[in-house]
């Protein structure tokens, strides 16, 4: 899990995580049938209001068990609005944004401005691969957004929400990674791969001149996705050949780099049943592997564990 999430700052804007005391500001707009007419829920009432905000404040980061980045969106030190983004899959590398903003300060692009920061924040801090935005299709204003945040319309439902006692027509925009490749700060991005034996036990691999063990895997060469990557390190370290269609999705994972202190790391980590027929079978490194060795991960970590390895580990440990 990395460190909980800390406030954004944008040109004019502070997105923050939710405290108690949001509720008497977003029940002035979340209170008005106008605002809620395109949404969901009902216009807000202080009991309805205080409940949604009790949940929101658990909303401090996709890797944490809340599995959502909610925040209230200040602009010269007053709540005007709100973004959150859901992960909407297991391996957390899709998710859902959504926002909702005071009336009185529509048209001055604040919306736009937040919802782009979330989005920078899903692709670039937590490596996400897709993210969609659902919308009544009659929420013009909305969709409006969507396309100035560069979004594409993939779908028009037609009635498939009841909301507010009839049967309404939705619109699904997405953004993809990829459609606009994003600034991940100075962040390392890699592949890594988990390959167990018949025991449950995990390889692991330290590179030449470190000295830190971790999965197999490294950086992406140039428009080279995630899974290409990840057969072609375990290849090149290894000398094994992966089946692709047996490399399964773990997740994203964003944690500090063994080899580059100080610099974070995100990770997409798949797993692969090659090895696991045997108990211990002989790997024999090469290219910058300069040694192998398998990993008890229910014993205790030894200290040359790399971070991702660790956090894997414990991940395992504790089902999360
Ligand atoms: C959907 C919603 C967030 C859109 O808000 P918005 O203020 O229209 O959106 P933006 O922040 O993108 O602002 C765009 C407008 O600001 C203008 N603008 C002014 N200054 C700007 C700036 N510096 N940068 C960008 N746009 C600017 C744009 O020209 C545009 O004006 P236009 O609507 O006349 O074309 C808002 O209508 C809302 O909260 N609705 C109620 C809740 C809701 O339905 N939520 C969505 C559920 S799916």
């Amino acid at each position: 899990m990395s460190a909980p999430f800390v406030p954004i700052r944008t040109e004019r804007l502070v997105l923050r995580p939710y405290v108690e005391s949001d509720l008497d500001a977003l029940l002035a707009y979340y209170s008005r049938p106008e605002v809620a007419r395109y949404l969901l829920s009902r216009p807000w009432t202080l009991e309805s209001g205080r409940a949604v905000v009790a949940e929101r404040m658990g909303g401090v980061g996709l890797d944490t068990p809340g599995r959502a980045l909610t925040v209230v969106v200040e602009h010269e030190g007053q709540v005007i609005g709100d973004v959150g983004l859901w992960a909407s899959d297991g391996t957390g590398t899709k998710g859902e944004i959504g926002w909702v903003f005071h009336p009185d300060v529509e048209g001055q692009g604040f919306a736009n401005e937040a919802a782009r920061a979330i989005l920078e924040v899903g692709f670039g801090r937590y490596g996400m691969h897709r993210i969609v935005a659902q919308l009544d299709a009659r929420n013009t204003a909305s969709a409006a957004l969507c396309e100035r945040l560069g979004m594409h319309l993939e779908a028009r439902h037609r009635q498939d929400w009841w909301s507010k006692g009839e049967w309404t027509d939705s619109l699904v925009y997405a953004a993809l990674a990829t459609d606009h490749p994003r600034d991940v700060g100075d962040a390392i991005v890699v592949s890594a791969v988990v390959l167990r034996d018949a025991n449950g036990s995990v390889l692991t691999v330290r590179k030449r001149g470190t000295t830190s063990f971790m999965h197999p895997g490294g950086k992406p060469e140039a428009g080279e996705a995630p899974p290409q990557c990840a057969l072609r390190e375990v290849l090149e370290e290894l000398g094994l050949t992966l089946e692709p269609q047996l490399l399964d999705l773990v997740g994203v994972y964003r944690t500090a780099a063994a080899n580059e202190v100080g610099r974070p790391l995100i990770a997409s980590v798949f797993s692969h049943p090659h090895l696991s027929a045997r108990s211990r079978p002989d790997v024999v490194p090469a290219a910058e592997i300069e040694e192998v060795r398998w990993l008890d991960p229910t014993a205790d970590l030894p200290d040359d564990a790399a971070p991702l390895l660790r956090l894997l580990v414990h991940d395992m440990s504790t089902g999360a």
